[in-house]
């Protein structure tokens, strides 16, 4: 079966082609267009203007999609749309262009949860993961520990209680006068500064050993600027608060995640997610799964996959299917409706 997905859900636009075979799936295309640099000005995401952007190139980057993959839109056989959760504007715009060539191709499509999307992610390049997993999901609207048993069986062990781990690194950077986003900054500063020269504060939540709390260690960092220099942060100062704050947060999330994956018995785990990326994350955490780079931020090819399992049981959605900018963390799974 050959499936288009597309993602929309923030701010990338993304379409990929995937062909699935029985267990098997393989990814002929993953085109990803970035809006940082509309978005970079304003040191965040302005969703009227994501979803304008999306308008503007959700056609070219299918077209693209087509073209790598080598197949053409007649080739198609079904599309898997990210629906949940996100900007409803943003999301709105992949479900309409998904709806339209469906039913102009006479296609089925299926609506598939982001969330579901980054938790299944690694899949697609690890045949060595199998059933059951510990997954972290951590992005910049997520930081979530699931025991996953199967395919749409997810049990949610730990989560974050305010910022996730990917939002706190995008305030710290921004408190730092750094760009948008902030991951990929603070990463990069980091391999240059000393992880131990400052000491901040771990958030812990007791009698919940899974859960997580950045909101804490973010205004940590700002008093340290606030008291430690007046204007603009320089070396070596600033490298050594993106190595320290990156390794506060890194060994929380390592830590956490390995007691879970004890706790339950687990011997694989899989990162995903935005802050999969973190190359301190995945230096600390190395018998764990990272899907590569492309397929840790948002992408389309990880959508086309999760739709490729439902579709395969028959699953499809209704015209009526609505975009939904919420999601209950508990149940990150779509149910699509059936055939
Ligand atoms: O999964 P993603 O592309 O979008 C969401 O669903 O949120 O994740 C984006 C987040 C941003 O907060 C960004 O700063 C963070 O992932 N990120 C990183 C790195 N690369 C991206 N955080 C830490 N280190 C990185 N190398
Ligand atoms: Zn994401």
């Amino acid at each position: 079966m050959i499936i288009l997905g597309i993602e929309t859900s923030c701010d990338e636009t993304a379409a990929a082609v995937v062909h699935g075979n029985g267990s098997s799936l393989k990814i002929l295309s993953n085109i990803i267009a970035s809006q940082q640099e509309v978005h970079q000005k304003y040191g965040g995401i302005v969703p009227e203007l994501a979803s304008r952007r999306h308008m503007e190139v959700i056609l070219p980057v299918i077209q693209e999609a087509l073209d790598q993959a080598k197949v053409t839109l007649a080739e198609i056989e079904a599309i898997a749309v990210t629906v949940m959760p996100g900007l409803v504007g943003s999301l709105l715009v992949g479900l309409q262009v998904a709806k339209g060539i469906a039913f102009a191709q006479g296609i089925p499509f299926v609506g598939v949860s982001h969330l579901e999307g980054h938790l299944q992610a690694a899949l697609l390049e690890h045949p060595k993961v199998t059933y059951p997993y510990l997954a972290l999901l951590v992005s910049g609207g997520h930081t979530l520990i699931y025991h996953v048993s199967l395919f749409s069986r997810y049990e949610l062990i730990g989560g974050t209680r305010d910022d996730a781990a990917g939002e706190a690194f995008d305030k710290v950077a921004k408190i730092l006068g750094l760009g948008y986003p902030g991951g990929p900054l603070i990463d990069k500063l980091a391999r240059d500064g000393n992880p131990k020269a400052i000491k901040f504060p771990q958030g812990k939540i007791s009698g919940h050993p899974f859960d997580f709390s950045f909101s804490g260690l973010k205004t940590a960092v700002l008093n340290y600027v606030r008291q430690s220099c007046r204007g603009e942060v320089t070396s070596p100062l600033l490298e050594n608060i993106c190595a320290s704050f990156q390794e506060t947060v890194v060994d929380d999330l390592v830590r956490k995640t390995v007691l879970a994956a004890e706790e339950k018995g687990v011997k694989t785990i899989v990162v995903s997610g935005g802050v999969a990326c973190n190359s301190r994350l995945r230096e600390k955490l190395p018998q764990a799964f990272f899907p590569s780079p492309l397929l840790c931020t948002d992408n389309a090819a990880m959508i086309a996959a999760v739709g490729y399992q439902y579709l395969k049981k028959g699953q499809t959605s209704p015209w009526s299917l609505n975009a939904v900018a919420n999601q209950d963390a508990g149940n990150p799974s779509m149910n699509s409706g059936s055939a």
